[in-house]
C-alpha cells in the first residue's frame, strides 16, 4: 500500500547520513555492509542514483586486500561499542576488521538491470563497483578458504550477520571470555537486554576481536590463530548467488577471463554446498572446522542454500516440507531457530525471531526451487507483519510483535521490494 511505501521511503531518508544509510538511529550509527546492500536494492526501485551511491560509499571502506568490512565508520558516534579505537584497523576511513555476507554483487546486478530497464544505465559506475565486488570475492576464496574446499569460513560470529545464532553456541563456548579491551556495552542502553546477547558471549566476541587485532589483521595469521572457524553455509550460499550475478556482469562487460575464473569458483562452491545436505535432517549444515564436526543447531541457515542451488525435486520438496513444519503455529514466519528446539527464544535476536531480509532470501530460494506458493505465503507474512507492527528490526514469530530497533532501514527496503510485485518478480 502506498501509505507504507511512503513510510518506508521516509525511514530510508531519515537514516541517510550523506549517501549512505545507517541501519537505525543510535543502536547502529554507522554504515553496515549487508544492510547497505539490501538498502541499495530498495533504493533501486525508485532512485537509481542513490542506489549506486549506497554501494559506492560502502566500497570506500574496502581494504587493499579486497575485504569489504562489516562496518564503515564514516563519522564518529559514541552510541556504539566496539568503535574504531577498539578495532584498531588503521584504515584511512576507520572500519571494523571483519566482514559480513557478500550481498553486494547481488545488489549491483539488480541496480544495473533496473538502470537498463529504465533507460538510466551507468556503465562506468557499474564497472567500478563490479571490480570492487570481484576483488572482494577473490578475498573470500583466498583468505577464508585457503585450502580450496569451496566453502568459506567465518572467524567471528558477527561475520555471519546472524550474530547471536544458536549455530555458534558450541564453537563460541570454547572461546575464552577474557578480554584486553574493557567491554562497555552500549546496545543494552538502547533496547531491552532480554533481546540482546548475554554478557559472557559479549566477552567472547571481544576476545576474538582482540586476538585478530594482535595479528595486525593479517588474514594468514588470523587463519592460524583463530579460535572460532566455521565453514558457513549461509555465507557460502550468498557468495555463490552473488558469484552468479558477478559472472553475469563479467559477461555484460566482456570480461571473458574473469567470467571463467568466477565460473570455476562458483562451481567449486556449488558442489561443496550440495555435499552439506543432510537427508536425515532435511536441511543443509555448516561445518565447525576446529572441532571437525557438523554444526547441528537447527537454524534458518539450513535453508539459505536454496537461494543458490538448483536442487532435484525430492531434495527441494524435503527442504520445503521441513520449513513448513517450523512454520506451524507461528503468527509470523520464518523462525530463525526451529521452534521446538531448546535454544529457541522468540524475542532474543537471531535465536527465533523472523527477519524480513532472511525471508527475502528464502522467498527467492523457494522460487528457484519450484515452491512458488510457499514463497508467496512467506512474502505475505512479511508484508503483513510490517503493516501491523511497523518497520521493526525483527519480529517475534509467535506473537508477531515488532522487536529490537525501530525505523529499521533493511526492513523498509525489504518492504519496498516485496510489496512492489508478486514474488515471481522479486529476483
Ligand atoms: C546486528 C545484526 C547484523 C546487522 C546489524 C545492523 O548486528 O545481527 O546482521 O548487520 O545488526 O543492522
Amino acid at each position: 500500500m502506498t501509505k507504507y511505501i511512503d513510510e518506508a521511503k521516509a525511514i530510508l531518508a531519515a537514516n541517510d547520513r550523506g549517501g549512505y544509510t545507517v541501519p537505525t538511529d543510535r543502536l547502529y550509527p554507522f554504515q553496515w555492509n549487508w544492510d547497505s546492500a539490501f538498502v541499495a536494492m530498495g533504493f533501486a526501485a525508485y532512485d537509481i542514483d542513490r542506489a549506486y551511491r549506497e554501494l559506492e560509499r560502502l566500497a570506500e571502506g574496502q581494504w587493499a586486500d579486497g575485504m569489504i568490512p562489516h562496518i564503515v565508520f564514516h563519522q564518529p558516534s559514541d552510541s556504539y561499542f566496539p568503535g574504531p579505537d577498539v578495532w584498531r584497523t588503521n584504515h584511512v576511513i576507520p572500519t571494523s576488521g571483519i566482514t559480513q555476507p557478500p550481498i553486494f554483487a547481488m545488489a549491483l546486478r539488480k541496480i544495473y538491470e533496473t538502470a537498463v530497464a529504465t533507460g538510466s544505465v551507468a556503465n562506468e559506475r557499474t564497472l567500478t563497483l563490479y571490480e570492487a565486488a570481484l576483488k572482494w570475492h577473490r578475498w573470500w576464496y583466498r583468505a577464508r578458504d585457503p585450502e580450496g574446499t569451496g566453502l568459506v569460513a567465518l572467524l567471528h560470529p558477527w561475520e555471519s550477520g546472524s550474530d547471536n545464532s544458536p549455530a555458534w553456541d558450541i564453537a563460541l563456548a570454547r572461546v575464552p571470555t577474557t578480554t584486553e579491551t574493557p567491554v562497555v556495552r552500549k546496545d543494552i542502553g538502547h533496547v531491552n537486554p532480554q533481546m540482546r546477547p548475554r554478557d559472557e558471549d559479549y566477552g567472547r566476541f571481544i576476545h576474538l576481536l582482540d586476538t585478530y587485532a594482535a595479528c595486525g589483521w593479517d588474514p594468514v595469521e588470523q587463519w592460524q590463530k583463530a579460535e572460532f572457524k566455521i565453514a558457513d553455509i549461509q555465507t557460502s550460499a550468498i557468495l555463490l548467488k552473488a558469484g552468479e550475478d558477478l559472472h553475469y556482469l563479467a559477461g555484460v562487460f566482456g570480461r571473458g577471463g574473469e567470467a571463467d575464473e568466477i565460473a570455476t569458483l562458483n562451481e567449486r562452491t556449488r558442489q561443496a554446498l550440495k555435499a552439506q545436505w543432510r537427508s536425515h535432517l532435511s536441511r543443509f549444515v555448516s561445518r565447525d572446522l576446529l572441532a571437525g564436526e557438523d554444526v547441528a543447531a537447527a537454524t534458518q541457515a539450513g535453508f539459505i542454500p536454496l537461494l543458490a542451488l538448483d536442487l532435484d525435486e525430492a531434495t527441494a520438496d524435503a527442504a520445503a516440507a521441513e520449513m513448513r513444519r517450523w512454520c506451524k503455529g507461528m503468527k509470523v514466519v520464518f523462525p530463525t531457530t526451529e521452534p521446538t528446539s531448546a535454544s529457541f527464544e522468540a524475542k532474543r535476536y537471531w535465536r527465533g525471531p523472523a527477519w524480513a531480509i532472511i525471508n527475502w532470501l528464502l522467498i527467492n530460494g523457494l522460487h528457484r526451487n519450484g515452491h512458488a506458493g510457499f514463497a508467496e505465503e512467506l512474502r505475505q507474512s512479511t508484508i503483513s507483519a510490517i503493516e501491523t507492527e511497523g518497520f521493526a528490526e525483527y519480529f517475534d514469530p509467535k506473537t508477531g510483535e515488532g522487536c529490537g530497533g525501530l525505523g529499521f532501514s533493511w526492513t523498509a527496503a525489504t518492504y519496498i521490494v516485496l510489496e512492489k510485485a508478486d514474488s515471481s518478480a522479486i529476483q
